[in-house]
């Protein structure tokens, strides 16, 4: 593929621009039956907490038009079974890793981004501050400035690797948030988490999750997300991983148009195991068609006015 699709997202370098999104792609050992792992741009990690959690109760997936309910509740195995485990797994696989990082308490955030940074086996941290399903911790920092601005701050203060914050789109003043993060020793920014939503079964008068709210993904949240991404590059200079509802190239071509220096492929993961990887390819061959001779041309491309319009 040459140098086309390279490209780097706060100095950490990639043979292509497509990553998988944080609990969309487990740790990739099922996956990797379906596609090596070294052709994608880069992985993100299931969120991470300090101490093995069950997540929610169940139901915890629901259908919607054109999308998915899930409240999953950051199930996961705790720290000690990643850093055992999964990572140094992961880590084998030559493309740089961004271990997503969850917690119910400001201190176990910065205990886990700690011990993630000095194994030296990831290549950055997303710091997940926007998880719909979890009634402590969350959300809840995404949605107070001064909370959110507090964590990234103290996680920047201890953990050397590169940081980037996960944003909900659920933020009052985007930009604002953006701004703030930036501001805390934000590297980059990943955007967006899944929106805060709901379902009801009317013959049971009853919510169809478990946990009763959960968080909507797919393609039903892609435009929420291209205008995240875009009034993000319009407001700080780091950069961004756009994601939400990424179902073909196009909508990745999109998302980088509007200023994502990489892209996260989540719920189409489950319905087509192979896509991230037909993704990369569209890409090349959408460049090829335009005449481009590198990916990066695109980034933010359409808020400079875009391609010539064609002489009629
Ligand atoms: C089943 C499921 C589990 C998820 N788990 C996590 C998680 O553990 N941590 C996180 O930061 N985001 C999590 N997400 C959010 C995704 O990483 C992504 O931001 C979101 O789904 C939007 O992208 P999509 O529409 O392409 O799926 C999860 C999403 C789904 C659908």
């Amino acid at each position: 593929m040459g140098t086309v699709l390279q490209t780097e997202v706060a100095g950490i370098g990639m043979k292509n621009p497509v990553l998988v999104c944080s609990g969309t792609w487990g740790n990739g050992r099922e996956y990797s039956e379906w596609l090596d792992p070294g052709e994608l741009g880069g992985i993100i990690t299931k969120s991470v907490t300090l101490k093995p959690c069950a997540g929610n109760r169940p139901p915890r997936l629901w259908e919607t038009p054109s999308g998915m309910l899930n409240s999953i509740g950051l199930e996961n195995r705790g720290l000690e079974a990643f850093l055992e485990e999964e990572l140094p797994w992961l880590a084998g696989f030559g493309v740089p890793v961004w271990v997503n990082v969850a917690g119910f308490s400001e201190e176990e955030y910065v205990q886990v981004a700690t011990e993630i940074s000095v194994s030296g086996l990831a290549a950055a941290l997303e710091l997940n501050i926007s998880c719909p399903n979890v009634r402590k911790g969350g959300l809840r920092f995404s949605e107070s400035l001064g909370d959110a601005v507090r964590l990234v701050a103290r996680v920047r203060e201890k953990a050397e690797l590169p940081l980037f914050v996960k944003l909900s789109p659920r933020t009052a003043d985007m930009k604002a948030m953006c701004v703030a993060m930036a501001g805390a020793g934000a590297d980059g920014l990943s955007l967006v988490n899944t929106v805060p939503a709901m379902a009801i079964d009317i013959e049971r008068a009853k919510p169809r999750l478990g946990n009763v709210t959960g968080g909507l993904s797919g393609p039903a949240i892609h435009p929420v997300a291209v205008l995240a991404v875009w009034e993000a590059y319009q407001s700080v200079d780091i950069p961004i991983i756009g994601m939400g509802g990424i179902w073909g190239w196009e909508d990745a071509v999109e998302m980088i148009m509007a200023g994502a220096g990489a892209v996260g492929v989540g719920t189409l993961n489950f319905v087509d195991p192979g896509a991230p990887l037909r993704i990369v390819e569209g890409i090349e061959r959408f460049l090829a068609r335009k005449g481009l001779a590198r990916v990066t041309e695109l980034v933010g491309l359409a808020h400079r006015g875009g391609f010539p319009d064609r002489a009629s």
